[in-house]
């Protein structure tokens, strides 16, 4: 079971666009798929069309018991009338309460003990996180053994992202050896815009093949899916298309990836040309 945390410190820069976009893409092909919805917002869930429930991660958080996980985890509504594993682990605003800036060690392992009462189900395991660095990231991020990083090439995207990949060493090195970053995920790219073509440059001058490809560009398709609550790669048009293919080679890039030790930057792809982009 691969599990991948979906992170930015900030919000609104895509974690849960690229966590829709790679359950999309795992769904297309087949892969049985859990996405854990850790943000208090709880967008993942609506937009794997998934209704509010009376048990959802907040209860998993108190008590990881095995019951209690099962019944905080609903199919998505994308999987109706098509088939497939598709699940959710329906997220909840009250798990704003877990998210403190000082959790224990006790804390800090509960969802990696709730994922080891399901984990002979899934070979996926997607966790959209909160963006912060309190108690629901650092859960998730024991839990899982990569992490992505999702920024979008702004002023300030460098920083952010190397406060990132820093945090997530610290944990790596203090709490959760096997944990590492998948890479850096450049979101709301626009190729015409000079301002983006230095920002992203930026980022593969400071963090190398770190910087995964493709990026993903700004697409109003991206919305429109997420809007009605159905995946990316049913969605008519070429546009919603073209984003299809780049979360599928995204994906791939998560599969590959798979035992500790496992990880060589040598495999990540080649930068596609910025045309293709635009
Ligand atoms: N590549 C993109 N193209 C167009 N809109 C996007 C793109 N990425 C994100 N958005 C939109 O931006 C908003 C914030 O994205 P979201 O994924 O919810 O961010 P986060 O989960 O990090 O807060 C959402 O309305 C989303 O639809
Ligand atoms: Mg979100």
């Amino acid at each position: 079971m691969h599990v991948l945390s979906v992170s930015s410190l900030k919000g609104g820069v895509g974690k849960t666009t690229v966590t829709l976009g790679l359950a999309s893409a795992a769904f297309a092909r087949g892969v049985s798929t859990l996405v854990v919805d850790l943000d208090p917002q709880a967008d993942v869930s609506t937009g794997m069309d998934v209704p509010v429930a009376a048990v959802n991660v907040a209860d998993v958080l108190g008590s990881p018991k095995e019951k209690t996980v099962r019944a905080a985890i609903t199919p998505s509504g994308w999987t109706r009338g098509r088939g497939g594993v598709v699940d959710v682990m329906v997220g909840s605003p009250a798990a704003i309460n877990f998210d403190g800036p000082h959790p224990s060690v006790r804390d800090i392992w509960k969802l990696e003990e709730a994922l080891a009462h399901v984990e002979a189900e899934y070979e996926l395991v997607l966790v959209d996180c909160a963006p912060s660095l309190n108690a629901l990231t650092r859960t998730a991020w024991a839990a899982s053994d990569r992490v992505s990083v999702v920024t979008e090439p702004g002023l300030f995207s460098v920083a952010a992202a190397d406060r990132a990949l820093r945090a997530i060493e610290e944990i790596r090195r203090g709490l959760s050896p096997r944990l590492q970053p998948l890479g850096i995920i450049v979101n709301r790219a626009r190729m015409q815009s000079l301002e983006h073509q230095f920002r992203i440059k930026e980022l593969r001058d400071m963090f190398g093949p770190l910087v995964l490809s493709p990026q993903l560009p700004e697409r109003t398709s991206l919305q429109q899916a997420q809007g009605a609550a159905k995946p990316l790669h049913v969605w008519p048009g070429e546009s919603a298309q073209e984003l299809a293919r780049m979360f599928d080679q995204l994906l791939e890039r998560v599969l590959r990836t798979g035992r500790v030790g496992e990880f060589a930057t040598s495999e990540i792809p080649t930068q596609q040309p910025a045309g293709r982009l635009a």
